[in-house]
């Protein structure tokens, strides 16, 4: 398609925009706005910033004023056409006297598609497409959940250079630097969910909750290395565009809530979900990671997930201490009187909180995690999942989670469970700790992934490669492969 030349940069800038909304709208999708004046100056700009807040075409009209009128919106998701309770952004831009409307990708909802057609039944001029790709990738984790009504899945790993995760005797702290372990911090910030299999949780006792140092601020310690200096052979990555998806300044909850008015509590028409399995936005308000009270964003608090087919977490272990919500995942025939062992009393936390602790590929405490207290706050709950080979089915786990309002998963392992998760091509984004350190026997950083032979062997590309501190970050994506397109 061609992309009229004009069109580029506002786009450019409303998908940056759109950006700033990572980890803080979910289960709404993050979009960008940018409204130019007839005269093709910059009225207004916004973003969506997070669940039950604005949409990014209500922030930018507001800000452009009279100055709308006659001029052309630039949009990065297809604006809403959803009569709901709020009305659509469509008519919004209709009641601005918007002459043009450039969008960059459709919506995939049937409940809130239509702002396009809308627009041009009443002589807007709409354009469509522009900067599709780069739209898609800020904007990927919602899109896939709202594409295949399941999360998106990122899996995280820390491994030696020679692709071990964990020593022979099963130790598997302290492989990376401080600095990466922070970075894994603000990552798991700014995901829905946080899953380990029942193998980690005994082998390490995770907390698995997010303690970023400093909310708000970008990574300390991090150099983008396009290129990797001094490893001219590596082909093909020697201008690697950084991941949008990935923000290296994650919106952590709180960092731009006050940017922008929230007189306009024009909640994202049935958050995008009423025609999706993942439609139950709600529902669980103790386990949705999106849920805001009133018109004031709430501190998101990440679901930590255990994969644990027979419920086998003990009940002094971390990730049941309440200072974050937890979903144990059993197996459907998985024996009974299992939740009375898990849940001690309904609806309320289970083990008492640990003292601050160390864990598997963290650090001892860099900060609080934002609206941790020392009391546990948090519910356990307990979901049954119908078993699938030797474990979980874990589409029917991720279906369940997108039911919680789940838009993306934070999967740290292990090696078994991640096997399974790209087995099963469940994984949508591989982040990669590497530390300058050889093991050369223990756990393999990857475990069986049905892979026979190399013929078969999944492909990814990369996306980015960072230093941080001693360690690089790898981050790639699996490469499209027939019939599993998004
Ligand atoms: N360096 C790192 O980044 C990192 C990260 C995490 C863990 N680790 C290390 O990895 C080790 C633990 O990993 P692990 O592989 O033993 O355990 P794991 O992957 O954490 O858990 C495996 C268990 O998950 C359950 N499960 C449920 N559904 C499954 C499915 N569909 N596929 C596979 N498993 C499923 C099974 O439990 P049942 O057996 O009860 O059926 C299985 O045994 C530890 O040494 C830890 O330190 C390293």
């Amino acid at each position: 398609m061609e992309i009229p030349a004009e069109d580029v940069a506002p786009m450019a800038r409303a998908v940056e925009l759109a950006g700033r909304g990572h980890g803080t709208t979910s289960p709404n999708p993050v979009v960008g706005c940018v409204v130019l004046d007839s005269a093709g100056q910059v009225a207004g700009e916004g973003f969506h910033a997070y669940a039950g807040g604005p949409h990014a075409e209500i922030v930018a009209l507001a800000q452009a004023g009279e100055r709308a009128k006659g001029g052309t919106a630039y949009v990065t998701l297809e604006p809403c056409d959803h009569t709901g309770r709020t009305g659509p952004c469509s008519r919004a831009l209709l009641d601005a006297g918007v002459a043009r409307v450039v969008i960059a990708v459709p919506d995939p909802t049937p409940k809130a598609a239509g702002g396009a057609a809308r627009l041009r039944a009443h002589g807007v001029e709409v354009t469509s497409g522009v900067l599709a790709e780069r739209a898609e990738r800020v904007n990927e984790e919602w899109l896939t959940y709202a594409r295949l009504g399941r999360p998106h899945v990122t899996w995280k790993f820390a491994a030696t250079l020679d692709g071990r995760s964990a020593a022979e005797d099963g130790t598997s702290q302290w492989i990376t630097s401080p600095e990466a372990r922070a970075d894994v911090h603000r990552l798991r910030a700014a995901a829905d969910a946080i899953v380990a299999g029942i193998g980690t949780v005994l082998a390490d006792d995770p907390r698995l909750t997010a303690r970023p140092s400093t909310p708000g601020e970008g990574p300390a310690g991090v150099s983008r290395v396009p290129g990797v200096p001094g490893i001219p052979s590596v082909s093909g990555i020697t201008d690697i565009q950084g991941i949008q998806g990935i923000p290296s300044v994650p919106g952590l909850p709180g960092d731009r809530a006050g940017d922008h008015p929230r007189d306009h509590p024009r909640d994202h028409p049935g958050n995008h979900l009423g025609d999706h399995p993942g439609h139950h936005a709600g529902d669980h308000p103790g386990h949705h990671p999106g849920h805001h009270a009133g018109d004031r964003p709430r501190v998101r608090v990440p679901l930590r997930v255990v994969v644990d087919p027979d419920g086998r977490t003990p009940p002094s272990a971390r990730v049941l201490d309440g200072q974050a919500p937890t979903l144990v995942a059993v197996a459907d025939d998985a024996r009974t009187g299992i939740e009375t062992d898990l849940l001690p009393a309904p609806g309320r936390a289970a083990a008492p909180p640990h003292a601050p602790d160390r864990e598997a590929g963290e650090s001892s405490a860099p900060g609080r995690e934002s609206g941790e207290s020392s009391a546990p706050t948090h519910e356990v709950d307990l979901v049954r999942v119908p078993r699938r080979g030797a474990g979980l089915d874990l589409e029917a786990l991720l279906r369940e989670l997108a039911a919680r309002g789940v838009v993306s998963v934070f999967l740290e392992g292990g090696p078994t469970l991640a096997g399974s998760f790209v087995g099963q091509g469940l994984v949508d984004r591989v982040v990669a700790y590497v530390a300058p350190a050889l093991l050369g026997s223990g756990r393999a950083a990857l475990g069986d992934a049905g892979v026979r032979t190399i013929g078969e062997l999944p492909r990814l590309t990369f996306d980015e490669i960072s230093q941080i501190g001693p360690d690089l970050r790898l981050i790639a994506r699996p490469n499209p492969q027939p019939g599993r397109e998004k």
